[in-house]
């Protein structure tokens, strides 16, 4: 075939065998059959681009530009058959008046939100959030905190002591901590005073659970630590962040109170959330709702980390986050929190 003639005459039979072949091709594997015999390595184009060389080099230049345009173009009709294959099968299923399809968006836990507006609160006013092991000492949850050997809460109902040998054996058993109280020491220990913390953290009682009881829940533990730190510090720090947190108007009322660590002590009520002090089911017909326990650090605190009470004074607090969170969306049920129902969790 070293006739430019004969050449363009075998070309344009080429041109419509493909053409035909292409209109009957209806599946996408037919339409690659096609593709594959006309532009494939074994293919007649194939074929005459390889004997390109006989041709004297004037009409080489034309007809090899021929082959190619044609290679252009049996390239260019095979895709645009494969695209409309594609859209021919997808378009016509899509309605496009549909509604889309909804990524569902994944959102924090309501006790982990909870949980950072109230570390919100304390934040500017300088209180540093510090962390504690969920697994602690004797001597950190009882003995320091000035809660004697024969308290109740240091029988085995109030607290879940570990079965295994403690590492440190002069700190007494391991045990999963009940408040967040021994971060208190175990900062203390390890820092001088300026204090300011909050910490937050899980802690574990063995309680039956029921709708106000679980045996995991969580708390926010505040210390401050000074040379002057006064009951007024503890009242203006407390009335401040539960009114940023509950409302500015919101009542809060200091009660006397007893804790082993703190002299004097005093539990915090706000006015009750569902009726505003005048009585209903939620508080209770009392009007109030308890909120956290707080007071000064008592001296054998102190004494415990090596601290000098008559050079420091400071004050320290204890809330359930659970409890908070549901005071503020109205959650009678605590247990709501531990289930994982996204019909629940999703409304946060
Ligand atoms: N640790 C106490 C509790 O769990 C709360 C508390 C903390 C009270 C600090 C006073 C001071 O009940």
């Amino acid at each position: 075939m070293d006739d430019p003639y004969q050449v363009q005459e075998s070309l344009s039979k080429l041109k419509e065998e493909f053409e035909i072949a292409l209109a009957q091709a209806n599946t996408a594997g037919e339409v690659e059959l096609v593709r594959v015999k006309f532009l494939g390595r074994k293919s007649p184009l194939a074929a005459h681009l390889k004997q390109l060389g006989v041709f004297p080099p004037d009409q080489r230049a034309t007809v090899g530009k021929e082959l190619n345009v044609l290679k252009t173009t049996f390239e260019n009709k095979v895709d645009e058959k494969k695209q409309a294959r594609l859209s021919q099968s997808v378009l016509p299923a899509v309605d496009v008046t549909l509604p889309g399809l909804v990524h569902p968006l994944g959102r924090l836990h309501p006790v982990t939100q909870t949980l950072q507006r109230l570390l919100d609160c304390f934040r500017p006013l300088g209180f540093e959030v510090v962390e504690g092991p969920e697994l602690d000492y004797e001597f950190n949850n009882f003995d320091a905190l000035n809660i004697p050997r024969d308290h109740p809460s240091r029988e085995n109902f109030d607290t879940f002591f570990v079965d295994a040998p403690s590492p440190e054996p002069k700190k007494g058993k391991l045990l999963l901590r009940s408040h967040t109280s021994p971060v208190q020491i175990r900062v203390m220990q390890s820092r001088k005073a300026p204090l300011r913390i909050v910490v937050p953290g899980r802690v574990y009682r063995p309680d039956p659970l029921d709708a106000s009881h679980s045996f995991m829940f969580h708390q926010v533990e505040g210390l401050m630590v000074d040379d002057r730190t006064s009951f007024t510090d503890l009242k203006g720090v407390l009335a401040h962040c539960l009114q940023r947190l509950f409302g500015p108007s919101t009542k809060v009322r200091f009660r006397p109170h007893f804790f082993p660590f703190t002299e004097p002590s005093a539990e915090v009520d706000i006015a009750c959330t569902g009726c505003k002090g005048s009585g209903c089911a939620t508080c209770g017909r009392k009007g109030w709702l308890e909120i956290l326990g707080c007071g000064m650090v008592h001296p054998n605190v102190f004494r415990a980390v090596g601290y000098d009470p008559r050079r420091v004074q400071g004050f320290a607090f204890g809330m359930g986050v659970e409890r908070i969170a549901m005071l503020t969306h109205g959650i009678r049920d605590i247990r709501l929190f531990f289930d994982n129902d996204l019909r629940f969790l999703s409304q946060f």
